[in-house]
């Protein structure tokens, strides 16, 4: 666990990681080239140890002994089964399904099942990939895909909360292998997705229309190995830019790219933070008293639903009402409730968290339920009167490097603790502490 000792304002510099969501599709798509691949700017997190992991499984060579890369050649990954035990520990396993039917014309991946942010259906994922020409069905929790020969078409990934990330990556993937053009209609614009589509080109892909929602795919006959650095993660900056607000303090944020975090810093803004940029880094400044907002997460270029969480701990210590709601997983609201036990005042309201902020947080033992909750959780307890004990943070090595080491370089006085009480603390209705453990989110 992670014990906090709440008050200190956040100053000094930061350097944010690559993108975990960039570098986990990346990684995947790696299994449908051909040659060495070589990636920088890898974050050392649990969910790109278990894409190494995975990959190993395929039969792929990963190396991963000098820091932030990873040298990852697939010639003779054979392997085209994606199992239960790995899938389960991190949803973004997905992504390895467009990149094994583009290389083999098969795969059977697990289906990653529950989750504690909402419902996460994968059929845009099916659909595309069946408009491509593969044959799929759903057996045993598995998803197993066939193709002969995927073939380019028209295929318009809308869903009901807009587009899907990991799915355009794996359409574009299938597509950049198949015959002929694809045409993604309704494609996710977000930069991890560009970032996927730019390391597709580099290995021989022909992708136009990137970041915006038509993607057009010329497939080629194969992709070769390729050099690719990841883009800087804008949900880790976004999350050290709110947690210096919320504690009052001036931070400068290295390896960021400022135009990825506009929605961000314009809700900033709009609470009065001091924010300033160069091409990149950033520079955020709070001043002593702040104005509410009003947070709606919507897919890019809206707020990010994967800082949600943080706004909404942030949003709490801010005198006056604000209303947060998440139109990319509208049920996305765990971390509500342990806020409560921190002392905020958060009603749910429809689709909706109705924040009336102001009240000092106070220190408590509060339980992450998901990766960007848990980073939410740690924003309350920096800015809390006394110490707070923040359980479950297995979620958070998922995805942020070194944060305790980030924070306290800055100036927090936060330590990690053995967590004794795991076990027994982990009491959720519907599964097993083991697997609660190791249930996903990202
Ligand atoms: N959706 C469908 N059908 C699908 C796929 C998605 O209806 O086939 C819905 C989802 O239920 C959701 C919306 O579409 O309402 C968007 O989901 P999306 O597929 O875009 O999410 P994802 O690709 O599974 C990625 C990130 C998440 C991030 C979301 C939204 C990775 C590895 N994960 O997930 O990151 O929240 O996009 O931006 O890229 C995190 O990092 O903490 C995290 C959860």
């Amino acid at each position: 666990m992670l014990v906090i000792q709440g008050g200190a304002a956040l100053q000094g510099d930061v350097t944010v990681e690559g993108a975990k969501n960039a570098a986990l599709p990346i990684m995947a798509a790696a299994l449908a080239v051909r040659g060495d691949v070589r990636l920088g700017c890898v974050p050392d997190l649990v969910d790109v140890h278990t894409m190494t992991q995975l990959l190993q499984s395929l039969g792929a060579e990963v190396d991963r002994s000098t820091p932030n890369s990873a040298v990852i050649n697939a010639d003779n990954a054979q392997g085209h089964v994606a199992d239960y035990e790995l899938v389960r520990r991190m949803r973004a396993s997905i992504c390895v399904l467009g990149p094994l039917l583009a290389r083999h014309g098969r795969a059977r991946v697990s289906l990653p099942g529950g989750c504690n942010i909402g419902h996460r259906p994968i059929d845009l994922h099916l659909k595309g990939l069946a408009a491509l020409g593969a044959d799929l069905r759903i057996e045993a929790g598995y998803v197993i895909a066939t193709a002969a020969q995927l073939r380019g078409a028209e295929v318009d990934l809308s869903g009901p909360h807009g587009s899907t990330v990991t799915g355009t990556c794996n359409v574009m993937v299938a597509a950049a292998l198949a015959k002929g053009q694809t045409v993604i209609r309704s494609a996710a614009c977000e930069p991890e997705v560009v970032d996927v589509g730019r390391f597709l080109i580099n290995a021989g892909a022909k992708i136009s229309g990137l970041g915006t929602p038509v993607v057009e795919i010329e497939g080629v006959d194969s992709l070769t190995g390729s050099a690719h650095k990841i883009l800087p993660d804008r949900i880790e900056a976004a999350t050290f830019a709110i947690a210096a607000t919320a504690t009052h303090g001036s931070i400068r944020l290295k390896n960021v790219r400022p135009s990825d975090l506009t929605s961000v810093t314009n809700a900033l803004s709009a609470m009065d933070v001091e924010v300033s940029s160069t091409v990149d880094e950033l520079r955020i400044s709070t001043p002593r008293q702040l104005k509410p907002a009003n947070i709606t997460a919507r897919p890019f270029p809206g707020i990010p639903t994967d800082t949600q969480a943080q706004f909404m701990a942030l949003l709490a210590t801010i005198r006056g009402r604000s209303v947060v709601t998440d139109g990319v997983f509208p049920d996305r609201f765990m971390h509500a409730s342990e806020l409560l036990r921190m002392g905020a005042h958060i009603r749910r309201v429809g689709a909706s968290a109705v924040v009336t902020g102001g009240t000092r947080l106070s220190g408590a033992s509060v339980m992450a339920s998901d990766l960007r909750a848990s980073a939410a959780l740690v924003i309350a307890a920096l800015t809390a009167d006394g110490e707070s004990q923040i359980r479950r943070i297995y979620h958070l090595d998922r995805g942020y490097a070194g944060l305790e080491t980030k924070l306290n370089a800055l100036g927090a006085n936060v330590r990690r603790e053995s967590d004794r009480q795991q076990p027994s603390a982990v009491k959720a209705p519907h599964y097993s502490s083991q697997s609660a453990r190791q249930r996903t989110d990202s």
